[in-house]
């Protein structure tokens, strides 16, 4: 049975299961055994047609090889990243880079930029050049379009992603540290334009202390809902 709308589950961190109007179950960020705000019944998730990753950082990349080897999936991030599991034996990737969009199942993804790094830390310490960093706009079978930033600062170009696909809702970072922080992250949805923002990598590790509160205070006298999920709760996009 088909449903109608977009549905976002968080899984924790910056990891979101979307399951889409036709049924495609769209894994963004899979980060789940080891990611401390994963709830218990997800952390063995195995389940998805397309994984998609925003850069090559453990708790982001954590779970795409054995999603894709376990669940089938088609793994969609840039073109290092996509090389570098193909190595590590995943059959399907679809490796691409930042302004370039595909359809796969259906969704149309985009790449764009992130103001961010991307390398994957091996066992003894050496790091594995992985391309950089990006986030991804994703439209649905139905039109609806959802930007999810990855990690990143804030840029101007934010003002482009609005321009050019108009997303109704975008998952921000904001745990500050790493990526933006709540102040950075209401300049992002000024720019963005976007009518609704989801905040994500924030509090799943002691270092990430931007708050939802602190985003509130800066983007709803502005109009911006902001929607504040909790781990494993499930919501209808539209
Ligand atoms: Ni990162
Ligand atoms: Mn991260």
């Amino acid at each position: 049975m088909s449903q109608k709308t977009v549905s976002a589950t968080w899984l924790g961190h910056s990891s979101f299961l979307f399951t889409s109007p036709e049924g495609v179950r769209v894994v963004v960020d899979p980060f789940l055994a080891n990611n401390p705000a994963c709830p218990e019944a997800f952390k063995s998730l195995d389940r998805a047609d397309l994984v998609l990753v925003t850069h090559g950082h453990y708790d982001h990349v954590a779970e795409a090889e054995r999603l894709a080897k376990t669940g089938g999936a088609l793994v969609i991030g840039i073109f290092e990243v996509c090389q570098w599991l193909a190595q590590r034996g995943v059959e399907r990737t679809s490796g691409m880079n930042k302004g370039g969009s595909q359809v796969a199942r259906g969704i149309r993804v985009t790449m764009t930029q992130a103001l961010h790094s991307s390398g994957f830390v091996n066992e003894d310490g050496s790091i594995t050049y992985l391309g950089e960093a990006a986030g991804f706009v994703v439209e649905f079978e139905n039109g609806y379009r959802l930007y999810h930033a990855g990690d990143t600062g804030v840029f101007g170009d934010m003002a482009l992603i609005g321009e050019l696909y108009a997303p109704q809702t975008a998952f921000l970072p904001i745990g500050d540290h790493f990526t933006m922080g709540p102040r950075e992250a209401a300049k992002a949805c000024e720019l963005l334009k976007a009518p609704q923002v989801v905040p994500m990598h924030f509090g799943t590790f002691p270092v990430l202390t931007g708050t939802v509160a602190a985003l509130r205070a800066l983007v709803e006298p502005k109009g911006v809902r902001v929607l504040e999920l909790t781990p494993g709760e499930t919501v209808q996009l539209g």
